[in-house]
This record gives structure tokens, sequence and C-alpha cells, in this order.
């Protein structure tokens, strides 16, 4: 097959966006903008065949497509899509074609932009130029059709520059491009910089190509949507919802069963297993797992994390960095912080915050709780409000806990501390020394009752009013 490269523009400083963060940074369904269209990218061609163009915030910019392995070619000044082509040329001459992919076009599949190289090879063109008819074409630039050879570009003209009549073609310009490169270079000097922008646009070589007796020919993509263009918040907004849908919709298509998608918030990476059930407003973020037969309860937040099958999530819970079992209950409102493991069958309940814990298979801490920097066995019940005090103000210490040992309420665990197996801790208890296996650990005052002294009290304030 014919050697392609792909040259990424994303040199651009995103004015209408009114931000700092470069444009290319912000993220859409979970990933920067320019890694979508990377990622994209990779799946037609090998990194090393991929050419971003970078400018305003270079250095931030790079950072989107880091240990990709990707080239990166500098434009120091963003003098317009042609100028930033004339930047690549000495990278891409060498290939016999390239496409041009725009870095603020994220939704863009590898299906179609094999679909354009396919097109552009088929049609022997020097230039082909993706197209799409969105219910809204303000503010792309149109494509003109040549009258007698409709498959072919007359010219694509911007939208500040539509005439009137103009105004009313529907036909955009994606953006998105594979060009012959011989062909391309030998005429990309003939651009001029006589616009509204005073830029080189990369859109008048469709008139330049064709009169210099050049084939331009125009692909319509099958989904306008696809090809859309981030130039504003609100349009960006738009395209993560887009993004959000399409990833519940592949969820959906794998058995998965997600209430009102519309509202949750799914990273494209996410794995969910079948007969799963995701609740309304929920978000699943990063690199999260989740097996079959669970269900997410609404308003709870998983980031990175690993759970097994028909595990429960209940609502409000906020997860992230941590592995749960099979056969989970967790929530409602528990707090996992990363590095925890939580085992087969663990129960862990309201107000319950774990950090950098193991807890084994079938233990329970169902009530207000703060397991920091333990390792809990298994069949462990941690009663209601029990502490782990890992932190001394300088040092963080841990505590561990056998199999089967009971931790009454409110006990709070001084670490560097250890429960034996089976061991048995009063509630109240401040436990500073460790436990030996099977042992009762109690720490607290005797209780003193007198008898009377309650009534006596009430009738000596009564006499005194
Ligand atoms: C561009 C097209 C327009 C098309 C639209 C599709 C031109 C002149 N116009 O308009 O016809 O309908 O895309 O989304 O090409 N960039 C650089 N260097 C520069 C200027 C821009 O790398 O000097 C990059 C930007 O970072 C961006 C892409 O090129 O990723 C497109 O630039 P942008 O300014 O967004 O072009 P549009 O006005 O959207
Ligand atoms: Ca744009």
């Amino acid at each position: 097959m014919t050697q392609f490269a792909i040259v990424i523009l994303a040199a651009g400083k995103g004015t209408r966006l009114n931000t700092r963060r470069p444009k290319m940074l912000h993220e859409v369904g979970g990933k920067a903008l320019l890694r979508h269209v990377v990622d994209a990218a990779r799946q037609i061609v090998q990194p090393n065949d991929i050419y971003v163009i970078v400018g305003h915030q270079a250095e931030e910019v790079k950072k989107a497509a880091v240990g990709v392995g990707v080239n990166f070619i500098p434009q120091t000044e963003q003098r317009g899509t042609g100028h930033a082509i004339q930047q690549a040329q000495p990278a891409v001459a060498g290939y016999e074609h390239f496409l041009t992919l725009s870095g603020d076009a994220p939704l863009i599949r590898p299906e179609t932009i094999a679909r354009l190289r396919d097109f552009h090879l088929a049609q022997r063109a020097a230039m082909s130029v993706l197209t799409a008819c969105p219910p809204d074409p303000q503010g792309y630039g149109r494509v003109l059709r040549k009258k007698d050879a409709p498959s072919e570009v007359d010219c694509i003209v911007e939208q500040r520059a539509l005439t009137q009549e103009q105004e009313r073609i529907r036909e955009i310009n994606a953006g998105i491009y594979a060009f012959a490169s011989r062909i391309l270079f030998a005429h990309i000097g003939e651009l001029q910089a006589n616009n509204a922008q005073g830029e080189l646009y990369l859109t008048d070589m469709a008139a330049i190509l064709r009169r210099a007796g050049e084939r331009v020919a125009a692909l319509e993509a099958e989904d306008a949507a696809e090809v859309l263009g981030a130039n504003t918040i609100a349009e960006m907004m738009e395209l993560d919802a887009a993004l959000r849908l399409r990833t519940a919709r592949r969820l959906m298509q794998k058995g998965v069963t997600v209430f009102r998608p519309e509202t949750t918030v799914i990273d494209a990476e996410v794995e969910v297993g079948p007969d799963t059930v995701i609740e309304p407003f929920v978000q699943l973020l990063g690199q999260t797992r989740i097996g079959e037969n669970c269900r997410i309860r609404s308003f709870s937040v998983l980031e990175d994390t690993v759970l097994g099958d028909g595990t429960l999530v209940r609502n409000g819970c906020n997860l992230e960095g941590s592995e749960i079992g099979r056969g989970a209950a967790i929530g409602p409102y528990t707090h996992l912080r990363a590095g925890s493991v939580i085992g087969d069958g663990a129960h862990l309940g309201n107000f319950v915050e774990v950090k950098n814990t193991r807890l084994g298979n079938n233990s329970k801490a169902n009530h207000l709780a703060y397991l920091g920097d333990a390792e809990i066995g298994s069949a462990v019940n941690v009663g209601a409000g029990v502490i782990t005090c890992n932190y001394d103000g300088y040092t963080k210490s841990r505590t561990t806990i056998g199999d089967g040992a009971f931790v009454g309420s409110d006990a709070t665990l001084i670490a560097p501390v250890h429960l034996g197996q089976g061991s048995y801790i009063g509630a109240g208890s401040c436990i500073t020394e460790d436990v030996p296996q099977d042992a009762l650990a109690v720490e607290r005052s005797a209780q003193v009752v007198k008898e009377g002294w309650a009534l006596k009290r009430r009738i000596r304030k009564s006499r005194e009013a």
C-alpha cells in the first residue's frame, strides 16, 4: 500500500476560547483535543509517520502526545493553516501522499480517515477535501463544487468571505484533507495572505490546484457530527456530550445498561462488563474498569478504579485509584483514596474513608470510619467510628489487623500497632500497644454508677429556681 504521512495542525492559539490554557489541551470526553486526533491517526499510520505542527505554547501542547512517538514540527509564527503545512514540507515531501487533520476536530474516527485516504487514491486527486453538511454551517469554510463535475471542487470560501448567496451553501470544509505531496508542494508557494486575517489559508490550495489543471475532489463524511470543530468552549462542550454519548452507546452495545446516558460522564477508555447497570449522574473516569453484573448508583464518581463482578456501589461514592473485588457493597458516601484494595464480599458503608489500605475478603466497615495505611485481614469487623491514627504530625505509620478480628465501635488505633487474629477490641478503646491473637483489649476507665443522683439534682435545681 502507498505510504501516507499524517500531519496534524495544532499550532494555533485558539483565540476564540478566551482561556490561558492552550486549545489543544482542553479536554473533551476526558482526553485532550490533540490526543483524540493523535489516537485516531495512530490507527492509520505508525507514530513515526505522524507530524504534529506546534507553535502556540508548543512545550505544553507536546505533553498531550508525550510518549506516543510522534514527530513535532515547530511553527514559531502562526501565519495560517497554509503556512503550517509549508513548515511540514521538509518532513513530508518524501511521502507520496499525506493526510492533514485538524487538532481541534477530535471526533474524527479512523474509519473516516481511511475512507478519505482510499477515496483520494481512487480519484487520483492532487487534493481531496473531506466535507460535511451539518445542520448549522455557520463559521466554517464552504465548499463550492464544480458545476460541470460535481465530484470536483472549484474552491473553498471562508465564512468571512462568503457572499450572501454563498452563505446558503450547506456543505462545509471539515479541515481534513489528503494531498499528493509533489503536486501540492509544487504550488504551495503561490498562497497569498490577501484575506481578512492576513494569513496563508490552506483552503486556497483548492482553487490554486484547480487552476493549475490538477484534480481536487470532495468526499462527504457519512456523519456530519464527526468532523465538527471546537472554536469556543460552548462548541467544545457539545463535542464533549457527543463523545460521552458515543462511549455510552459503545457500552450499551456490549450489554451495559446506562440509564439517562445524557447525564453520565464516561471517559473514552472506560470498560464495563455486560449486565452492569449505571444509574443517572454517574461519572466513570480515566482507566476505570467495571466487571459484569455490577450496579453503580447515582452521583458516584469512579476514577481509575477497578471493580470486580457483582459489586454494588451505592449513591454518592468517591472512588479513586482503587481496586474492589467481586460481590462487594460500597457506600452510600464511601470515599476510597488511591492505593486501596478491597476484597471480595467486603462491605464499606456511609462516611467511611479508606486510604492506601488493604481490606480482606468479607471484611466490613459499615459506618463512619477512617482506615489509612492499614493492612486488614479477612472477615474483620470494623465497628462504627473506628479510626486508624496513622499520622503523628511527622510520619505515617501502619496498622495491621489479623483475620477475624473484631474492632469495637469508636476504637482509636494508634499506629504503628498490630491487632492479632481473632482478637477483640472493646468499644471506645484507645489502642496503643499490640494485641495478641484471640485476646481481648479494653482501654477505658471503669464505669461509675451513683443511684438516685440525677433525681436528687433535679429536685435541688427546682428549689433554687
Ligand atoms: C479552518 C478552515 C475552514 C474549515 C475549518 C474546519 C482554514 C483557513 N479554514 O477554519 O475552512 O471549515 O477549519 O474546522 O484553514 N493552525 C495552525 N497554524 C496556524 C493556524 C492554525 O497549526 O497558523 C491550526 C489550529 O491550531 C487548528 C487548525 O489549524 O487546529 C485550524 O485552525 P483554525 O484557526 O481553528 O481554523 P478555522 O477558523 O476553524
Ligand atoms: Ca477550528
